[in-house]
């Protein structure tokens, strides 16, 4: 099946889908994105995405050219046009084509990009025996709540981490983690979960959200509050969260084990409660 592109409401092959060189994203990361996949050919959670998606647009100013009904009819229709088992949307808003001037000229149209992709499932191995992480600084700006485009700090850090043979690097901000480059991390001492809270700081994730739902339904103590990098090392379990990782064991953490080196009782619980909600 093909991979399928949308371009402000039409529905194209991927490899002709382009935007001008004018593109305030293109130069200016000026825009904001949604990874959205699909369970069972069905968008997950996607009134989470579009709520996000909401924020970020109001936070950067940027008018969304669709509403609730027509965001979600489009994507079906993607959905169901490239014909995937399971598909990756990747929606992607910029503030529109303009000559370059970091001041933003009246009356941009915004440039709607989504992408169509089968989405492959994680590894069964890695999934079952956890991954490797590495720490680096969080150098990325003071709004990571909105979901922009500019990823350049992420893209560094996950480079480093594929250079130091490990899945994810987790971002260290004055003595806090903060999140991974892709995904929200938790952490588990003692049978508590401890996350950091919603706010500036990390991006509020769907599948944070989700699992943090499950783990307290679950019985188990969660705790949204600063975690301290010495707390995150000296953890008896890491978990990722993430659209793409799922629900995702971090085992060793700068070359030394995490807890027993292996995922833990917490994680093997929540990754199976949310494999079992989202079946
Ligand atoms: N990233 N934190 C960061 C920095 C992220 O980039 C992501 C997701 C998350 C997890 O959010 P959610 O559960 O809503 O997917 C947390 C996407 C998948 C990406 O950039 O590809």
């Amino acid at each position: 099946m093909p991979d399928i592109g949308f371009l402000n409401g039409q529905f194209l092959p991927l490899a002709e889908t382009k935007v001008s060189v004018e593109d305030r994203g293109f130069q200016f990361g000026d825009g904001i994105y949604e990874v959205v996949r699909t369970y069972g050919g069905r968008p997950f959670r996607l009134h989470a995405h579009l709520d996000r998606l909401d924020r970020s647009a109001q936070a950067l100013g940027i008018t969304l050219p669709y509403g609730r009904r027509e965001w979600t009819a489009w994507i079906e229709e993607g959905v169901r046009q490239a014909g995937h088992a399971e598909t990756k949307v990747y929606i992607q808003i910029t503030r529109g084509a303009a000559p370059r001037d970091h001041v933003i000229p009246p009356g941009l149209q915004p440039t709607v990009v989504m992408t169509f992709r089968e989405l492959r499932p994680l590894d069964r191995a890695v999934q079952r025996d956890g991954i490797a992480a590495i720490t680096v600084p969080d150098l990325r700006w003071g709004r990571c709540d909105i979901k922009s485009v500019n990823l350049l700090a992420n893209v560094l850090a996950r480079q480093r981490a594929s250079e130091a043979g490990v899945f994810e690097a987790i971002f260290l901000r004055n003595g806090e983690m903060t999140e991974g480059a892709v995904s929200n991390v938790l952490v588990v001492r003692r049978g508590v979960v401890a996350t950091p809270p919603e706010g500036e700081r990390i991006l509020s994730g769907v599948t944070r959200a989700v699992v943090l739902e499950l783990a307290r339904k679950d019985g188990v103590p969660v705790e949204e509050r600063p975690v301290s990098e010495t707390e995150l090392r000296s953890a008896d379990e890491v978990l990722l969260t993430g659209t793409t990782v799922e629900v995702l064991a971090v085992v060793r953490l700068d070359d030394r084990p995490v807890g027993q080196g292996r995922p833990g009782e917490v994680g093997r619980r929540l990754h199976a409660r949310f494999q079992a909600s989202v079946g």
